[in-house]
């Protein structure tokens, strides 16, 4: 393939990436982008097919689509991330509800969401943790509860009693897993927040948006308003900012060191 062919065929799936998830590549990580398609299509044998026949292929299979949210998804989390901002909403803003609806939206492997029902359960609230993602093959993995022995290493003591050991591995224990349930949501799909049919006292949104552009990002911030309960929040990890441009959606309030953000209109 020529060279003004293939930088033409990473534009196009970049483009494809992002009408699809909202996730945009800029220049600056269009190095990282093209080292994964070109892998990707070693792995499909498809690296020396002609440009249309792969634009084809992931623009209208469903396996080429599900393999685009692969390659852009990060799957990165682990068990009690940023554990002190989980503490003061659920000690803050979360006080005095019970009963509590938690979205955790680009839930990855499960993690996240298992370490609130965890808090939850020790903190005495009743309740229940929906986990989300736009990548299936991170679903599948979060509803095992499976998880490498290493992973406790994040987990503090007092909550080690929700874990328990299996085959060298290491399994959420049944009560908590009755709390936390998981389905598929893009965040910037309308129809799949409609489709959850539930109302969050609390939507996580963390480490997710900081690969949005400002436009599926307002997208996403919508989805996520209508989700909320009047007096809900949407927590976005400590090293996020909501830019100005996005209050007229959500408004910050201080709890303690952390921002947590409550819908607007
Ligand atoms: C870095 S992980 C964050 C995991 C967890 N929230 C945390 O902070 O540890 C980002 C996750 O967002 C998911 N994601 C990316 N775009 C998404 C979208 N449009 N809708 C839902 N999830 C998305 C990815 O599949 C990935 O699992």
């Amino acid at each position: 393939m020529k060279t003004e062919e293939r930088e033409h065929l990473i534009k196009i799936l970049r483009e494809t990436i992002y009408n699809l998830t909202g996730n945009y590549y800029p220049d600056e990580r269009m190095k990282i982008l093209e080292y994964k398609i070109e892998r990707l299509l070693r792995s499909v044998h498809l690296d020396s097919a002609p440009p249309k026949r792969i634009i084809n292929y992931f623009l209208l299979s469903p396996d080429g689509k599900k393999m685009l949210i692969d390659l852009m998804t990060v799957p990165e989390t682990r068990f009690f991330r940023e554990y002190e901002q989980l503490t003061a909403l659920m000690g803050g803003p979360c006080k005095n509800k019970n009963n509590l609806t938690v979205l955790s939206i680009g839930c990855s492997t499960g993690e996240e969401p298992y370490s609130v029902a965890m808090i939850m359960k020790r903190t005495g609230k009743t309740g229940k943790v929906v986990g989300t993602d736009i990548n299936e093959n991170v679903l599948e993995k979060a509803r095992k509860g499976l998880y490498r022995a290493s992973s406790l290493r994040d987990v503090p003591e007092e909550y080690r009693e929700f874990f328990i050991e299996k085959d060298g591995q290491i399994e959420v224990v049944d009560e908590i897993r009755r709390m936390v349930s998981f389905r598929p949501l893009n965040l910037i799909n309308r129809q799949d927040f409609l489709s959850l049919s539930i109302t969050a006292d609390c939507v996580l949104c963390r480490n997710v948006l900081i690969y949005f552009d400002s436009k599926s990002k307002r997208v996403a911030l919508e989805n996520i308003r209508e989700i909320l309960v009047k007096d809900g929040l949407l927590v976005l990890s400590s090293t996020e900012i909501l830019q100005r441009e996005f209050y007229d959606i959500f408004e910050p309030i201080k709890e303690g060191k952390f921002f947590f953000y409550k819908p607007k209109g």
